[in-house]
């Protein structure tokens, strides 16, 4: 019987591995569309493949997507989409300091199994003002623990009184008395607090929360019906959210490399915006620019590491060697690659530089195996196919234009010829930079009339959510790892043979000379 897994001669001979593939094309530089992949022999369904990627100590995703940090692609909404589906989102920052903290918090603090810090209202405070505080921080619940000065359990807030019509009452006439309010000691969870929980809704049906309180009755947690539930069914979940060690939803952001008056590094007001996403839990911080091979994102990378040794940071973007060495030496864990290739950037036609991406993909990929850190393909992702290929090289991929449909990327929907559509502008468009971002292509906030914006302002149609994007990429990617008999990602990356694409070939590899139907999904 011949040995299914050894190549055949005239495959060896025209379908080469990344190393012998890219420097036989030395000359020019390639892109998704210009090659595509062989097909193995394979045992592999592709519903049993695996597609968790490590980043560095500390950061496990369960899909090896990311978000990008741009001003209409992640805020809050976008990252928890991103997390609960097993990525990533990126936090961008064209928002005030203090108004990242809070979008970080709305990550970490989604679904616990228990809330250790719930919302509580005080027995004087007016029903009025609870309205107040919902509609102000944008809560989607309304059922509040009320706790006295000390902290101590005096009853329930159910959402059903909070009302308008009720505005002018005080919580203490409209709760649910404490003697009727359910609670556990917190030292009667045990070592598996969820079972616990979800026994208590299964004992207990029409109740829907379930305080924790301490001995003096101090309140200490709260468990809802719903996130137990949610909890509980992910365990069946082929891939699971991205958590961390506390079981609560990962969360990166992007950082400036912010300058003082004078120009330099302002090493004082990074250092105390990275602490306090940091002391908010945030899981890894992306100082993001357009060149990251650059004296000012190697001082703020390498400040960076200094001040917190253990705190995963991805940096960018580069397309060189040179790039990957330095950030790696800098202290980056993880570094972003792309320059020019997103679908709103200019960069190339305005600046005249940058590298078609999977030409950079192998260049930077070598470079990062030698240095011991991981590198995301960033930009230019169109289609699932374009993962599969990115991720012959990277260890994940970051997709900007993918999401900005989505009803989870910030932005208003707006109408235009009967169709649905959503803005999505490069972080170096004017409008962009002039919300912010300009730091990240090198210039100073007041000074964009005079710069070369590189980057549009677009629009992008509306599509659906973000779980069902991801369900058409992440179906894409496991096609793609069954073509090649790659049970995961990494030896997908040790399997993947790659051929040149012909124009004519490029155009046969998309529907052609038929009138497409579609069956609504
Ligand atoms: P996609 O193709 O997914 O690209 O829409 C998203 C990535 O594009 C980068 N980006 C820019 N590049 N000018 C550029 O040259 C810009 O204005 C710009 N804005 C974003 C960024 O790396 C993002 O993740």
């Amino acid at each position: 019987m011949p040995d299914k897994q050894a190549p055949h001669a005239a495959d060896a001979d025209f379908y080469h591995p990344a190393d012998f593939f890219f420097p036989a094309h030395r000359h020019v530089a390639l892109t998704y569309d210009d090659v595509t992949l062989a097909t193995l022999y394979s045992e592999v369904l592709p519903r049993d493949t695996q597609l968790d990627t490590v980043l560095a100590d500390g950061l496990h995703l369960n899909i090896p997507i990311l978000s990008a940090d741009m001003d209409t692609v992640t805020e809050s909404r976008m990252a928890i989409a991103m997390a609960l589906n097993g990525g990533l989102g990126l936090l961008h920052y064209n928002m005030p300091e203090r108004e990242q903290l809070s979008e970080v918090s709305r990550v970490k603090n989604h679904i616990h199994g228990l809330i250790q810090d719930p919302v509580k209202v005080a027995p004087d405070q007016l029903i009025g003002e609870v309205l107040d505080m919902i509609e102000k921080r944008r809560f989607s619940f309304s059922t509040f623990p009320v706790v006295d000065s000390a902290g101590k359990l005096v009853g329930l807030l159910p959402g059903h009184v909070v009302k308008p019509r009720y505005g002018k009452r005080k919580v203490a006439e409209a709760l649910t008395p404490r003697a009727q309010v359910h609670t556990v000691r917190e030292k009667e969870l045990g070592t598996t607090p969820i079972a616990r929980a979800d026994k208590f809704f299964t004992d207990h049906p029409g109740i829907h929360k379930l305080l924790v309180v301490d001995n003096t009755d101090r309140l200490r947690g709260l468990f809802t019906m719903s996130d137990v539930e949610r909890i509980t069914q992910e365990r069946n979940a082929q891939f699971k959210p991205a958590r961390d060690s506390h079981f609560r939803l990962i969360c990166g952001a992007a950082v400036s490399a912010t300058r003082n008056a004078f120009g330099d590094l302002d090493r004082e007001r990074v250092l105390s915006h990275v602490g306090g996403l940091v002391e908010r839990g945030v899981d890894v911080v992306a100082v993001s620019t357009a060149h990251g091979h650059t004296k000012g994102v190697g001082d703020t990378v390498r400040m960076l590491r200094d001040a917190f040794p253990t705190l995963p940071i991805i940096a960018g973007n580069v397309t060189s060697a040179a790039g990957v060495e330095f950030l790696a030496a800098c202290g980056a864990n993880i570094i972003k690659v792309g320059q020019g290739p997103g679908s709103i950037c200019t960069t190339r036609i305005v600046a005249g530089v940058g590298i078609p991406q999977l030409t950079a993909l192998y260049v930077t990929s070598r470079a990062a195996l030698k240095k011991h850190v991981t590198i995301i393909a960033d930009g230019g992702i169109a289609k699932s196919g374009d993962i599969v290929k990115a991720l012959t090289l990277a260890h994940a991929v970051i997709c900007g234009g993918l999401f900005a449909g989505c009803p989870e990327a910030p932005g208003q929907i707006m109408e235009i010829g009967g169709k649905m559509y959503k803005q999505y502008r490069g972080m170096g468009s004017l409008a962009a930079m002039k919300a912010g971002s300009a730091a990240r292509y090198g210039h100073t906030a007041n000074a964009t009339q005079k710069v070369a914006p590189e980057g549009i302002e677009a629009l992008k149609e509306v599509s659906a959510s973000v779980d069902k994007v991801l369900t058409q990429l992440v179906g894409g990617i496991q096609s793609g790892m069954g073509y090649l008999g790659a049970p995961n990602l990494t030896q997908l990356r040790q399997k993947a043979r790659f051929i040149r694409v012909s124009t004519a070939g490029e155009r046969e590899a998309a529907p052609h000379d038929v009138v497409e139907v579609k069956t609504e999904g």
